[in-house]
């Protein structure tokens, strides 16, 4: 109830909006396109060969006939993108999940080679990885797609906190994993680990932060759990007897990770993430607009925002059909793209004003510079004139606002498509 009163107090503050509805209505794309020469793309892969009790995403079991009329289907829907987008810069390009390496013999590489034909890909390929699936000759089909930046779910270094989040393999077995990819000449090589879990001690996370750098990873991308009310775990942990963590053991935790990391000579690329130095980041889709083709994608434009329909099946038959997928859209006002734009520009620590003048045309001291003054003083972030940098107490804070919107954001809209695949519409509260 409180959570909710901030929370609808601080959205109405910032975007000017009372109530967010997404709306069972496809936009026009010819217009959403039209003005844009560089974006992102989004490919999103629903299949897992198990499902993880704590995992929000959009997945169902892997299986190869659903693999490939899945291929088709995003093979049809990059057809229906090839005329509006075609002939404008790519420039980043992130195959997300689910698991994507399910699909390594099953028509990831079909795909691929299907967006090269109709886009002007100019960037490097980032993909997330299965740890199971990181054997000698499945690295070599990864090279060989082309994909430079590899993420690995690592998710624990304890087997008794792997043995909780149900991941199929051990400490040895995981280690062996990684330090074949490492080995594998990848431009980066980064691993997911979820820290804050149930029981989990101080020294623990210690263990695994000096693992992690040891490991000669080039990135690690630290989550703490993050419970979404519609998974198994967010059914059961309330219920249980585990200790779970709050704010301040979040906080010490997440300081551990920074010393340790910090000391290793990493630096902070994301809210979540530390990168080796001079090593380019491992991230999903960087540019500020983007297309999410696959089930459950979400494209992010200038002023409109949609997403698919989570359910594979019915993805598939709108596509076999010569129907778009798209499930519910959102038109942005001017105040929520500003929000929007700010939001992924601060998860990336640091951001010019000078970019949001050229997005909006308008100056950003103008529009936030109110709010920037009390956050620098509160030590939050530095104003350095020309750029906005967050400092370590702002983004643990940043954790906490995430928390208070992302989490509930993600539980309703995701959690409401995942029953219904095309909602008359959905309000975020
Ligand atoms: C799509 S998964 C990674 C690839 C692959 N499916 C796997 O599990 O190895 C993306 C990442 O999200 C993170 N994640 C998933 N559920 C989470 C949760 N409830 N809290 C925090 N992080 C989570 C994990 O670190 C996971 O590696
Ligand atoms: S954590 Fe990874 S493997 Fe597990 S269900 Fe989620 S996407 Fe699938």
């Amino acid at each position: 109830m409180f959570k909710r009163l901030i929370r609808s107090n601080l959205r109405r503050v910032i975007t000017k909006e009372k109530n967010i509805i997404l709306k069972r209505k496809i936009p026009s794309l010819d217009k959403c396109y039209q003005d844009i020469n560089e974006l992102g793309i989004y490919l999103h892969i629903p299949f897992c060969e198990q499902i993880c009790p704590y995992c929000p995403y959009n997945k169902e079991l892997y299986k190869p006939d659903v693999a490939r009329r899945y291929t088709k289907a995003v093979k049809a829907e990059i057809d229906r993108y090839s005329d509006l987008i075609g002939n404008k810069s790519v420039s980043s390009f992130y195959i997300g999940g689910g698991t994507p390496t399910t699909m390594l013999y099953s028509g990831l590489a079909e795909i691929l080679e299907h967006a090269f034909k109709r886009f002007t890909i100019q960037c490097d390929i980032h993909m997330e990885s299965h740890p199971n699936h990181l054997i000698a000759n499945n690295l070599n089909t990864i090279a060989s797609m082309g994909i430079k930046h590899l993420s690995i779910g690592v998710e624990a270094l304890q087997d008794k906190h792997l043995k909780t989040l149900n991941r199929p393999y051990t400490v040895e077995g995981v280690k062996k994993a990684v330090e074949r990819a490492v080995n594998k000449n990848f431009t980066c090589v980064n691993v997911d680990i979820i820290f804050a879990l149930p029981d989990q001690t101080y020294y623990e996370i210690e263990q695994a932060g000096h693992a992690l750098v040891e490991m000669g990873v080039d990135q690690v991308a630290a989550y703490p759990l993050f419970i979404f009310r519609y998974t198994q775990l967010g059914k059961t942990l309330k219920k249980s007897k585990h200790k779970v963590s709050n704010l301040f053991t979040r906080r010490k935790m997440l300081g551990i990770l920074e010393n340790i990391f910090y000391g290793a000579n990493f630096r902070r690329t994301s809210v979540w993430a530390f990168t080796r130095s001079g090593v380019p980041k491992y991230c999903s889709v960087t540019v500020p607009l983007y297309l999410g083709l696959g089930g459950s994608g979400g494209s992010y434009l200038r002023d409109v925002f949609y997403l698919n329909t989570f359910c594979v099946a019915e993805y598939i038959k709108a596509l076999e059909d010569g129907r778009m997928p798209i499930a519910l859209s959102l038109d942005l006002s001017e105040a929520m793209q500003m929000a929007g734009w700010l939001y992924w520009r601060i998860y990336e620590t640091r951001f010019k004003k000078i970019d949001f003048k050229a997005r909006f045309g308008k100056d950003f001291n103008e529009i936030y510079g109110r709010y920037v003054k009390p956050l620098s003083l509160l030590g939050f972030l530095k104003d350095e004139e020309d750029e906005i940098i967050l400092s370590d107490k702002g983004i643990y804070w940043l954790h906490a606002f995430e928390d208070l919107f992302s989490i509930n954001y993600i539980n309703t809209l995701w959690g409401d498509l995942k029953r219904e695949p095309w909602p008359a519409e959905v309000a975020i509260q």
